[in-house]
């Protein structure tokens, strides 16, 4: 047909059948890329270890997916190791990484036997009065990086992990304790494309791994270096290079472990948004359209409740009129923005002025038209809500010319749900 497909789908039968806002997968792109990622490992070192940072997507139909391709699970909650159990992951394939823990939630954690990635020493007092999980234990190797400064996760300004100054007292009270000691771990930041961003931090790391090592004995069965790698969201932007990435990150991981004799450990990482980043789309009906002397509108269905990143941290995602992309602008025919005088903000429909999904775009569509926002797959519906009284959206999967619904679309009636009167 004329318009938008995921793989062999029309997206506008999807918008049909479904209804608006719905978010469409790809499970073959899904796929694609964890098998990407796995093959540049593993042409490199290939003891390693995929955990699939799960909240950038909890949807039990990705999880299950993933899995089946070999991942391990990175979980930052009680509920999404309840969600990873319940997509089939063994407890030994869980990695938790919590921040402000509690002890209910530690709790949970002994109780269904998954590995806990330690991030502050009280929680590791209050962990060993609960039982003695296999652990690992968070660096905060001095550095960070990310798209935005809220996604930046190591360096002073950040809460998470442990200063290197205390790292070392930290895993002799692990011992003390008689911690089974797993691992060690960081995670740096999200969203980073390029490659030399990660070397610094990954050379602090192993060598504060090696110090540890050396100076109390600990074999590490797994060093884990997070996730963070960045996928492209603006035409002109690069993907990571991902084979560079690979060669780079292993290369240090393989001369500082022979430098520290550190053995043979299991390289583990921890990608979300590269992942299923680029899997998924954002479909949403033109509701209205709209002008000022300064600015014209489009008003859409979807808005920050449906798709935070834009409101939140000044995101930008493509747009394609998946009726008719002949009209999408640059994405489709290669039209420069300026070329193009008719700009317009892609509006939803909450009661802010924040709630624009996309700003200055060279986009035309008719009201009744379908637009999709583009690599929306990680932090999109796991950052929806219902403000404005806004049921969640549908998911659904795609495979071939087959759709699946994986999510439901909320009803009015839930938005009674737990609600006492
Ligand atoms: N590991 C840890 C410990 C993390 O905190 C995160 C992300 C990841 C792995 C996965 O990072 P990724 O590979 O997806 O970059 N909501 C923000 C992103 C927040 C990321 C939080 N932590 C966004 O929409 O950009």
């Amino acid at each position: 047909s004329d318009h938008l497909n995921v793989e062999d789908v029309d997206c506008t039968r999807l918008a049909e059948k479904y209804k608006t806002p719905l978010y469409v997968t790809s499970k073959k792109a899904l796929k694609n890329n964890f098998n990407e990622l796995k093959e540049a490992l593993d042409n490199t070192y290939s003891n390693n270890r995929i955990h699939y940072a799960c909240k950038a997507n909890t949807n039990i139909s990705i999880l299950k997916t993933l899995r089946k391709e070999g991942s391990y699970i990175d979980a930052v909650s009680v509920g999404e190791v309840y969600l990873a159990l319940k997509s089939g992951y063994e407890p030994s394939e869980i990695l938790f990484t919590g921040t402000s823990v509690s002890n209910k939630e530690l709790e949970y954690l002994v109780e269904k036997d998954v590995k806990i990635n330690i991030d502050s020493i009280s929680q590791l007092e209050r962990l060993s009065k609960i039982g003695s999980p296999e652990i690992s234990i968070r660096l905060n190797p001095g550095v960070g990086a990310g798209h935005h400064d809220h996604c930046i996760t190591g360096g002073k300004e950040s809460k998470f992990g442990i200063w290197e100054d205390k790292i070392v007292k930290a895993y002799e009270k692990a011992q003390r304790l008689d911690f089974d000691i797993k691992g060690i771990h960081m995670h740096i930041g999200s969203g980073i494309r390029d490659v030399n961003k990660f070397i610094s931090p990954m050379e602090r790391m192993m060598d504060i791994a090696g110090k540890v090592s050396n100076e109390i004995g600990i074999e590490f069965e797994f060093i884990d270096i997070g996730g963070g790698l960045g996928i492209p969201y603006k035409p002109n932007e690069t993907s990571l290079n991902l084979k560079g990435y690979s060669e780079e990150i292993t290369s240090i991981f393989k001369s500082k472990i022979e430098e520290h004799g550190l053995g043979n450990p299991t390289l583990a990482l921890e990608p979300g948004r590269f992942l299923v980043g680029d899997t998924t789309i954002l479909l949403t009906k033109v509701n209205d359209k709209k002008s000022n002397p300064f600015h014209k509108f489009i008003g859409v269905d979807a808005g920050f409740n449906t798709l935070l990143r834009p409101a939140m941290y000044g995101s930008h995602h493509g747009v394609i009129n998946a009726t008719n992309p002949k009209n999408a602008g640059r994405y489709i025919d290669g039209a420069k923005e300026t070329e193009i005088n008719k700009k317009v903000d892609i509006a939803g429909p909450l009661c802010e002025s924040g709630d624009l999904l996309a700003e200055d775009r060279p986009i035309k569509a008719k009201i009744g038209d379908y637009l999709a926002i583009l690599d929306v797959g990680a932090y999109g519906y796991v950052m929806s809500s219902r403000y404005n009284s806004r049921p969640l959206p549908a998911e659904v999967m795609v495979e071939g010319n087959k759709s699946k619904l994986i999510r439901k679309r909320e009803t009015l009636e839930d938005l009674l749900n737990n609600q006492v009167d």
